[in-house]
């Protein structure tokens, strides 16, 4: 449980829920980053064609040895968020990938079936480029008491925690950890930043 500053002095308000995002920056990320982008690059040609995005590349980055001391750092800080939860097993990734955007490219959302925890590392991105969004597991409030309308969202009357969606900007270095069961999804690459790399594991 989290107490927030309700902002009157008679009510307490206690944060439960919708759900936890994890955030770690990588202090080694600048030394090693520029080596694991150039062995993506000669993976690439490698990988099963794309289903989907021509972003994605399936590649078990989790494996990699080429990866190793960020693998370790990664497990770690999900090791760090599943402690938190109060998990009695560790999560260990069963699947891995990396996306390459370029123009035109983004995500729809979508959740990760079968998985208990997803992550996104960043390894190339420009901070203005497209953002990641996550959408609240809350389900929709039908009953409307913000009185959203078709022509005003009235996201001025929201906060952190009532809010339906949050972005993250892409930072280099800049580890994201989420419940698979969370919808999430990127805004479209309409910009001419380097293209944004990334490195995503799934784990349970
Ligand atoms: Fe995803």
């Amino acid at each position: 449980m989290i107490e927030i500053e309700s902002g009157s002095p008679k009510l307490k308000i206690h944060g439960w829920f919708p759900t936890l995002v994890g955030l770690s920056m990588y202090q080694d990320h600048h030394k090693e980053a520029p080596a694991i982008i150039k062995h993506l690059q000669k993976v690439k040609p490698k990988c099963p064609p794309s289903r989907g995005a021509p972003s994605f590349f399936l590649h078990s980055c989790h494996k990699d040895p080429k990866l190793k001391k960020l693998n370790q750092w990664i497990q770690a800080r999900v090791d760090d968020y599943t402690k938190f939860y109060g998990f009695p097993k560790k999560c260990k990734p069963v699947e891995s990938w990396f996306h390459c955007y370029k123009k035109s490219n983004d995500n729809p959302v979508h959740v990760h079936l079968g998985r208990t925890i997803s992550i996104i590392y960043y390894l190339q991105s420009h901070p203005d480029d497209s953002r990641v969004i996550l959408y609240s597991p809350t389900p929709v409030d039908m009953r409307n008491p913000f009185n959203i309308t078709a022509n005003d969202a009235k996201e001025d009357l929201k906060n952190h925690l009532t809010s339906t969606e949050c972005f993250y900007k892409p930072l280099e270095g800049m580890l994201l950890i989420f419940r698979s069961y969370v919808h999430h999804g990127t805004e479209l690459k309409m910009n001419n930043f380097k293209d944004r790399i990334l490195i995503s594991w799934d784990l349970k």
